[in-house]
């Protein structure tokens, strides 16, 4: 039997990047004792411009069968008038929430090799190893109204922040079985001071904390923890938040790795896929990059490091996924950077492919029987 795994390159650098991590997952998995199929779907402001819609109906049906999705970054300037009512972003969000994907991990790790394109200071975030779960298929990105309208006083506009308690609970037992399986810290983050919804989120996680006496769980409000991320990130193992929050926080945490092009992320459900694993979407945490489309100066390590979870969370290949991190920590260390990881001592400075060439070159190396 093979593995179905849907590749949604979409918009801007996406094709780029996530070109070379398919490649590399061809090459990894090569030796596998099992068989992947890849099919190519269309999404975002590509599949706007050729079907009038981001996401296909075929699309969603196939993205529906598939044991996990590959999908690159969607929008761009061509398609961001606010007025439209069809937007690239909307292929994201219907997936998202189609798929049943109301968990977002976004791992966050300082290699040394890159500290040098942080603008924060080494001491600070050598060694950081941290994960966010941010809520991916509720609140405020869901919540009914959300329009704009003519009122009283001319125009404006709502949105609306709702969560249930089976939402709340479900991402926040996930964060606390993540915590015991890495080193047993979580930090839920709120707005309990403000927000109804905080307020029930916070005394839900609080409760459930009872549930998990061997992780040491703390509540933070999200103002004191977006300084507290870049001050000292190093006291945090797990941290759990709603949609928008994570969306700002992980965008915020970035910098700790040095760059976006090296952050990668998994979206998961509840839902087993026909490996018995959960089904995923796995997505660089960086957006299309319409500024340097087509010059192949894209990071593809995010795509390859997401390809990596693919393999672990989605298909249980743990060994491959494994050495996928093995070559890009090896390519890091011999120097290897694209343009975002900046110069540095021996630095050696290539383009996207390039870069998805050397990871596989170092792969191979590495395989057993090379
Ligand atoms: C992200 C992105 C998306 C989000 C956009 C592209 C819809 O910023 O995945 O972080 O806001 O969720
Ligand atoms: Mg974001």
């Amino acid at each position: 039997m093979a593995y179905k795994v849907l590749v949604l390159k979409g918009d801007g650098i996406g094709p780029e990047v996530v070109g070379e991590a398919l490649q590399v997952l061809k090459v990894v998995t090569r030796e596998a004792a099992v068989d992947i199929e890849f099919k190519e779907g269309v999404a975002g402001g590509h599949a706007l411009d050729l079907h009038g819609t981001p996401l296909p109906d075929s699309v969603l049906a196939q993205a529906k069968e598939a044991d996990a999705i590959l999908l690159g970054a969607v929008g761009g300037p061509k398609w961001d008038d606010p007025r439209a009512d069809k937007r690239p972003e909307q292929a994201l969000l219907t997936l998202r929430k189609e798929l049943g994907l109301f968990a977002n991990v976004r791992p966050v790790k300082a290699f040394r090799e890159t500290a040098i394109a942080s603008p924060l200071k080494p001491e600070i975030i050598n060694d950081v190893d941290l994960v966010v779960i941010r809520e991916l298929t509720g609140g405020i990105y869901y919540g009914q109204p959300s329009e704009r309208r003519e009122g009283k006083h001319g125009r404006e506009a709502v949105d609306t922040c709702v969560y249930t308690e089976a939402e709340i609970s479900r991402v926040l037992r996930f964060a606390f079985e993540m915590a015991r399986e890495r080193r047993k810290r979580l930090t839920s983050v709120d707005k309990a001071n403000i927000l109804a919804t905080s307020r029930l989120w916070r005394e839900i996680a609080t409760q459930i904390s009872a549930e998990f006496p061997d992780v040491k769980f703390e509540n933070q409000l999200v103002d004191a923890m977006s300084m507290h991320l870049i001050r000292r990130p190093r006291d945090f193992d797990v941290i759990v938040t709603e949609n928008m929050f994570g969306d700002i926080l992980t965008d915020e945490a970035s910098v700790l790795a040095g760059s976006m092009g090296l952050l990668p992320s998994a979206s998961l459900g509840e839902e087993l896929n026909s490996a018995g694993f959960r089904v995923g979407l796995y997505e660089p945490i960086h957006g299309s990059a319409p500024d340097i489309a087509g010059r192949d100066e894209a990071n593809p390590l995010a795509a390859i490091l997401s390809a990596a979870m693919l393999l672990d969370y989605s298909l249980g290949l743990k060994a491959e996924a494994e050495l996928i991190l093995q070559a890009v920590e090896a390519v890091l260390r011999d120097g290897y950077r694209t343009r975002d990881l900046g110069g540095g001592p021996g630095a050696r400075v290539i383009g996207c492919k390039a870069m998805g060439r050397t990871v596989r070159e170092r792969i191979e190396s590495l395989q057993p029987g090379a």
